[in-house]
């Protein structure tokens, strides 16, 4: 049985969902599955953008086929050669052997890597910004290199005004029903999801974005038809675009705060408790406190790119600070981190350099503010830490009134 939906005559959706998936890429938590899009258009000559990862093959081929109706396709074009979504080229060669696959030098070269099968005479090979006629519509191409791979294309249906633009705009999260983000509970149900595929699989390439973003003002954009997540149009496309400005840039969302703190012994988390309380008091809202080691680190990451200001505060352990902290550190570095105040709090109970340790990474980030001075605790929170805790959140306030 099919499930397809038309979003425009002639162009249609032909993915599906995994809602078994516990981790997108082996290691992003999912708690909804995820959705792999994928797109026929109908014209004089017939083209599909993009495949679905090999979990959903059956039902992907059925779509393919019930939409073509029995026409033959003519064009495969390939955005992304990442397996969530080239994982049944290989099927729809077998299935349509007079299709021409559409891409570039990389996405070819990464075909041969993954498949190895003989595809010669079958493609066509585009350069950025060219253009293919399907007949009354025209597609131009272009290259979003490292977007999140280095062959990533986007497509622009010219005359519908529809971007296939790969994984960027997608999300986790399965479709519920709706297609459109217009007939979801977005806010609720996608935003935070958003928020957190942006940050933790595309946030390293905000320049490359930002170069993409510049490279599409030329085109009138009605739809954007992402390879995870709802599909966005009329209010909604402004409100992603808005979002993807701020993220590509490193600006934040909110001029509030964020907490994150590891503890054994909930020591720490009183430190980070008071903290927040006298933030609030000072007019602070949204403040929200994230425990290194009950949340995986995606989480994490996603809110830095929505907080100001990062309050950091760690147990030393092993003479060092606590592992899943350290591996919060390293996906700040990693993925590119930057435009960010923070402060520390630390706890030591015999020996360790805690604060150098947190700073030696977050001295490779670009356009780090250091806020306040660093809160010490010895084990636990005593009635002398209260002065240097409010002193903090002063500190933290007056500076945010600034930016
Ligand atoms: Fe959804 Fe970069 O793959």
């Amino acid at each position: 049985m099919h499930n397809t939906r038309e979003l425009l005559p002639g162009i249609h959706w032909v993915g599906g969902n995994d809602r078994r998936l516990d981790r997108f890429e082996n290691l992003f938590p999912l708690t909804n599955g995820v959705a792999y899009n994928a797109y026929v258009i109908l014209d004089e000559r017939t083209a599909l953008i993009d495949t679905v990862d090999n979990a959903i093959s059956e039902l992907f081929m059925e779509n393919v086929k019930q939409v073509l109706g029995g026409r033959p396709l003519d064009y495969l074009v390939i955005n992304h050669m990442e397996p969530d979504h080239c994982g049944n080229i290989v099927n729809i060669i077998r299935e349509f052997p007079n299709v021409t696959l559409i891409g570039n030098t990389k996405t070819f070269q990464f075909f041969e890597q993954f498949y190895g099968v003989d595809i010669q005479g079958k493609t066509l090979l585009v350069k950025d910004q060219d253009r293919l006629s399907l007949g009354q519509r025209t597609l131009k191409f272009y290259s979003a290199a490292m977007v999140h791979w280095p062959e990533v294309m986007m497509t622009y249906d010219e005359d519908d005004k529809i971007l296939f633009s790969a994984d960027a705009f997608g999300t986790f999260g399965a479709h519920s029903g709706g297609l459109f983000a217009d007939e979801t509970d977005y806010l609720n149900d996608y935003l935070a999801e958003t928020r957190r595929y942006f940050a933790n699989i595309i946030g390293k390439f905000g320049p490359q974005v930002q170069a993409l973003m510049k490279k599409l003002s030329q085109d009138e954009i009605d739809i954007i038809a992402p390879l995870h997540g709802p599909v966005y149009r009329k209010d909604d496309l402004g409100y992603i675009v808005n979002k993807y400005e701020l993220w590509s840039t490193y600006r934040p969302e909110v001029n509030s705060v964020l907490i994150v703190y590891a503890t054994m012994y909930n020591n720490t988390t009183f430190a980070a408790e008071v903290l927040a309380s006298q933030l609030a008091q000072r007019g602070i809202k949204g403040i929200k406190l994230m425990d290194v080691n009950q949340l995986d680190v995606s989480y994490l990451i996603a809110e830095v790119w929505k907080y100001a200001h990062v309050v950091i505060a760690t147990p030393t352990y092993n003479a060092d600070i606590a592992v899943k902290m350290h591996t919060f550190l390293h996906d700040l570095v990693a993925l590119n981190v930057q435009n960010r105040s923070v402060s520390l709090i630390t706890n030591l109970t015999w020996a360790g350099k805690p604060a150098e340790i947190v700073w030696g990474y977050l001295e490779k980030l670009k356009n780090i503010t250091l806020v306040g001075e660093t809160v010490t605790l010895k084990s636990t929170v005593k009635p002398d830490n209260e002065a240097p805790l409010i002193a903090l959140a002063e500190a933290i306030v007056s500076h945010l009134s600034r930016t």
